[in-house]
C-alpha cells in the first residue's frame, strides 16, 4: 500500500478540507480517518441499538458490529483473546479502571510505582488510590533529558511492589520508555506492569505479549478514531481477579434484593451502555492503521523531528526540552522561549495556520522536573510534511520579530 504523505493527509477529511492548515497537535487528539467516519455513520444509520440486550435482528447487528470491534482491538494489540479487551470512554477512564479494580487489591505495606514523567491521567488516579487505601507512590524520576532514570529501578522496584504504571511514551519529551527495562526490573520482585499508550498508538500497531506487560491502556481519538472510546488490555487470569469498577447494567451475573455477583470480563468492567458506534469507528482506524507501511512510516516521522530541532536549535533564547534527535524518541518537540509565554506564542502561530499546543499539557511534575511551567508542543503524524515543518519554523521567526 502506498504511503505517499499527500495520499495519507487526503484520508483525513478535515486536513484535505483545509490544506493551507498546519496542524501539529495530534499528541492532543490526531485528525479523525475518513474510513472511521465512515464507519461510524454507517453503523449509526444502518444499526443503531443497544448491545447485549436485544433478541431482534436490528440488536444482534449491532452485537456483531461491536463484538467484531473487539476482535479488530485484541489484533491490533496482538492479545491472545478480545475478552482482554474493555471499551472505556479513553485513556484516563481506562488507567482509573486499573486504580480502582487493580488498586483494591493492593493495600498498606504495598507500593506502586510511577514516574515523573506521566500524565496526569496515570499521576492523579495513583494519588487517589494513596488516599483510599494508604498505598505507597514512588516515583522514577527523569533525566535531564526527561527519560526515565532506569537506574534508579532497583532500589523503588523492590518487594513491597506491586504495580509498575508508566507511560510507554511522554507526551511532552517525546521520550520512548524502556518497557523490556521495566518489565524486568518488575518481573524480579513478581509486581505487575500498566503501560500508559495514549502517546504511542498513533505510531503503530502494538505487541502487548512481545512487551511483557499486564495491563494497557489508550485512547481512540490520538489514533486516528473517534473521541469517546478508549481500550484498556488485561491479562485474562488478571481481570479475571479484578472486582468491578463501576456498578450498573451489563456487568452483572445475577442480582437479588440483598447482592449482585459479577459478569465474567470483559462484561465485568463495562458497566451501563458502551461506546458502540465510537468502538466501531475506531476499529476501522485500526485496521486502516494494521496495514500501513510503518518501517517508511517512522523514516518520514523521524525526518520531520529532525529537521523541527535542527531548526529550533538556531533560534536564539530557545531551550529544547527532551531528548536529542537521534535519541530513541517519538516525534513531539517541547520547547521554551526565553520571555515568552506559550499561550502568547501559539496564538500568534494560529494566526499563520499552525495549530500547537501550549501550557503545562497535564504533565506538571515532569515540567517542574525540567525546570519549566509551561512549554510549547508541535506533536507531528503520519499526515505531516515538511511544509508543517517550513511553516512553523518561519512562523517562530515571525513570534520572535513580533512579541520579543
Ligand atoms: N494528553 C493530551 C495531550 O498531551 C491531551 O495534549
Amino acid at each position: 500500500m502506498s504511503v505517499e504523505p499527500a495520499s495519507l493527509r487526503d484520508g483525513f477529511p478535515l486536513l484535505a478540507a483545509t490544506p493551507e492548515l498546519h496542524y501539529l497537535d495530534s499528541a492532543a487528539t490526531s485528525q479523525m480517518h475518513c474510513l472511521a467516519l465512515d464507519a461510524v455513520v454507517r453503523h449509526e444509520t444502518t444499526r443503531r441499538a443497544n448491545v447485549s440486550r436485544g433478541t431482534y435482528r436490528l440488536a444482534e447487528a449491532a452485537d456483531l458490529a461491536y463484538e467484531q470491534a473487539r476482535q479488530t482491538a485484541a489484533r491490533f494489540l496482538n492479545a491472545s483473546s478480545a475478552d482482554e479487551v474493555i471499551f472505556t470512554s479513553g485513556a484516563t477512564a481506562s488507567l482509573n479502571l486499573v486504580a480502582h479494580a487493580f488498586g483494591a487489591t493492593l493495600g498498606r505495606g504495598d507500593r506502586v510505582v510511577i514516574s515523573v514523567a506521566e500524565h496526569h491521567s496515570n499521576f492523579v488516579p495513583w494519588q487517589m488510590l494513596r488516599e483510599r487505601t494508604g498505598v505507597e507512590l514512588a516515583l522514577i524520576p527523569v533525566t535531564a533529558a526527561g527519560q526515565l532514570d532506569l537506574a534508579r529501578l532497583p532500589e523503588l522496584i523492590d518487594g513491597r511492589c506491586r504495580l509498575v504504571a508508566v507511560t510507554q511514551c511522554s507526551n511532552v519529551t517525546g521520550a520512548w520508555t524502556d518497557v523490556a527495562t521495566v518489565v524486568a526490573a518488575a518481573r524480579k520482585v513478581g509486581a505487575r506492569v500498566l503501560l500508559d499508550g495514549a502517546q504511542a498508538v498513533q505510531h503503530g500497531p502494538q505487541d502487548v505479549r512481545a512487551m511483557g506487560v499486564d495491563f494497557y491502556a489508550f485512547s481512540g481519538h490520538k489514533c486516528f478514531g473517534p473521541g469517546g472510546v478508549g481500550v484498556l488490555w488485561g491479562r485474562g487470569e488478571l481481570l479475571a481477579a479484578m472486582p468491578p469498577f463501576l456498578g450498573g447494567g451489563g456487568m452483572i451475573a445475577a442480582v437479588t434484593a440483598e447482592e449482585t455477583t459479577w459478569a465474567a470480563p470483559p462484561q465485568r468492567f463495562e458497566a451501563g451502555t458502551p461506546p458502540i458506534a465510537q468502538a466501531v469507528g475506531l476499529a476501522a482506524a485500526l485496521d486502516w492503521m494494521m496495514n500501513l507501511d510503518w518501517p517508511q512510516i517512522h523514516a518520514g516521522e523521524a525526518r520531520l523531528c529532525e529537521r523541527l530541532i535542527e531548526g529550533l536549535r538556531r533560534i536564539p533564547g530557545l531551550r529544547l526540552l527532551g531528548p536529542e534527535a537521534s535519541a530513541r524518541r517519538a516525534p513531539i518537540v517541547s520547547f521554551e522561549i526565553a520571555g515568552l509565554h506559550p499561550h502568547d506564542i501559539c496564538q500568534v502561530l494560529d494566526a499563520r495556520q499552525l495549530a500547537l499546543r501550549g501550557g503545562h499539557h497535564c504533565a506538571q511534575p515532569l515540567l517542574a522536573a525540567l525546570g519549566a511551567e509551561a512549554c510549547t508542543r508541535a506533536s507531528i503524524a503520519l499526515y505531516n510534511d515538511e511544509a508543517d515543518i517550513a511553516a512553523l519554523l518561519d512562523g517562530l521567526g515571525f513570534v520572535l520579530r513580533e512579541l520579543a
